[in-house]
């Protein structure tokens, strides 16, 4: 990947965010000044080295994206970070085939979490086909996991393991909420891949699985740059998340009767600005914050593990202020927040295309997404030079906006987010003991191991992905059966004993 150089990262006490980056090439060809610029590029906002800033561009060259005003990571290292990597996909009720395309653009080296919150078990797109398309998937060498959000396993393991703040106290189910999918995806990617060290999300509802490649290799791209960086300045830890925007967001315009590629969604908009307002630079406000919103992030499991979480859609705004309380607010309850957090921004070089939601949806996520910031905000006395009054005005604002735009009605608050506790402070060893050992026969119920080569789990033969596959195939119907039959004689014809034969 080639990016832009960004260039004027702002510190916030522990956290540190930087400009966004834009992708200008996906698969770059080293050149002499990129082996020069790999140890010289100023990643944590120093400026330009004189020698970039004195170059004039070539003829023909873009003078906002010539080698020395970019930076590239290489395959070899992203191939490093991706085999290190977990994607944990949320998903619902999407047809089957969209999540398989979702899959399909996962790079084959990352283990892939599906965590489901289907609403239905049978049928050509209930859980238990997500589930089998993702064996599908693993029967090729991948490593995944499936499972199902409302699977009773899964609440009685977080009850173990000291997080009923997760259960539904109705049902004593795992809520519902896409940040409650995430959530899980985080402990479950804790337990079962030990040895990664990161982990992305990514919506099941992507309609392009060519972006999906992209946003992974924008994680790893995002981690490598993070790395060099923190080499090169003496860093010894930090904890880093990488935020995806689009290039663009096509939609339909029943007006015009056209694809408009329109550059931010309706929901990043509004966060974003007031995101802005709150991170600016000595009073001016500009477009430094595009990522207010991002479905699609990864961060070091370490932060993952250390961040308190959201619920639902509230789950990415407040990734932005939590740094901020984590060190605000002094906590036997909070894990020790003396490390920095740094925040790098990527826009890919696709669009995303994804399902089409109404006005309603819309302003459900307005009110999540202001609703994170507006009450979490009274913790953060003074961000970037901003007063308490500054912040009042913008919590005012806030409240307002979402006033006028049906997001509240009259006197109402904006919704107060759950805010689940830190994995840190979970037990999950009991969680990881509860939920059992990974191809230990949970395929029926809504939680399932594919491909897993943990050498934890490999002590017994009933953990060998051969006797796993058996499991697997055992319970599946007929008609599965017969197509699974069918894709496994497909090879015949390519192997060697039939090409003898011709
Ligand atoms: N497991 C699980 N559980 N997944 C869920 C749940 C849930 O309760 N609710 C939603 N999801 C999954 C959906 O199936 C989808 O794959 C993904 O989460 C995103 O949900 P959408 O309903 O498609 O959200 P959106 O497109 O409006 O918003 C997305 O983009 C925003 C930025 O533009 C989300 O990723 C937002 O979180 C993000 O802020
Ligand atoms: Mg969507």
């Amino acid at each position: 990947m080639r990016y832009t150089l960004p260039l004027g990262s702002r510190p916030f006490g522990p956290l540190c965010i930087m400009p966004q980056m834009e992708v200008v090439e996906l698969e770059p060809r080293p050149t002499n000044r990129d082996n020069r610029l790999y140890g010289a590029s100023e990643l944590s906002g120093l400026g330009r080295t004189g020698h970039q800033s004195q170059r004039r561009p070539q003829h023909n060259q873009d003078p906002d994206h010539d080698a020395e005003s970019t930076v590239a990571v290489f395959p070899d290292e992203l191939d490093r970070i991706l085999e290190k990597l977990v994607i944990v996909v949320p998903c619902k009720d999407e047809p089957v085939d969209v999540i398989r395309g979702v899959i399909a653009g996962i790079p084959s080296r990352c283990a892939v979490i599906l965590v489901s919150n289907c609403s239905h078990q049978h049928g050509e797109n209930g859980w238990e086909a997500q589930e089998r398309m993702l064996a599908g998937f693993c029967a090729w060498g991948r490593e995944g996991c499936f499972v199902h959000q409302q699977y009773p396993g899964a609440a009685m393991a977080f009850k173990e393991a000291g997080v009923p703040e997760i259960l539904d106290t109705a049902s004593g189910r795992i809520r519902n909420g896409k940040g409650e999918g995430m959530y899980l995806g985080i402990a479950m990617a804790k337990s079962y891949f030990p040895h990664h060290q990161y982990i992305g999300f990514i919506d099941a509802d992507n309609r392009i699985p060519g972006s999906v490649v992209e946003y992974c290799k924008a994680y790893a791209g995002g981690f490598a740059l993070a790395q060099r960086s923190a080499a090169k300045s003496g860093t010894e830890r930090e904890d880093v998340m990488v935020r995806i925007s689009w290039a663009s967001k096509p939609k339909y315009s029943a007006s015009t009767g056209r694809i408009e590629f329109v550059q931010q969604g309706r929901s990043s908009r509004i966060i974003n600005s007031f995101l802005n307002r709150l991170f600016a630079k000595a009073g001016q406000q500009d477009e430094f914050i595009t990522t207010g919103n991002a479905g699609e992030h990864a961060m070091t499991m370490e932060m993952a593990l250390k961040m308190r979480m959201a619920n639902g859609y509230a789950i990415e705004p407040f990734q932005y202020i939590e740094p901020l309380l984590r060190n605000k607010i002094p906590s036997a309850n909070l894990p020790n927040a003396s490390q920095t957090t740094r925040i790098v921004q990527i826009k890919t070089a696709n669009p995303h295309l994804h399902r089409e939601t109404g006005d309603e949806h819309i302003i459900k996520m307005w009110a999540a997404g202001l609703g994170a910031l507006y009450h979490h905000l009274l913790g953060v006395d003074s961000v970037s030079g901003l007063g308490t009054t500054t912040l009042a005005t913008l919590r005012k604002d806030m409240h307002r906006f979402a006033l006028q735009n049906g997001a509240i009605q009259g006197q109402e608050e904006l919704p107060r987010p759950n805010i689940y506790p830190s994995l840190d402070n979970a037990d999950l060893d009991s969680f990881r003991d509860l939920l059992g050992e990974p191809c230990s026969g949970h395929v029926y119920e809504g939680l399932g191991f594919y491909g897993l080569v943990d050498q934890a789990w490999a002590s017994s033969g009933t953990n060998s992905p051969a006797s796993q596959s058996t499991l697997e195939h055992d319970s599946w119907g007929e008609d599965d059966q017969r197509s699974s039959a069918s894709s496994e004689e497909e090879p015949e014809v390519l192997s060697d004993s039939s090409k003898q034969g011709e």
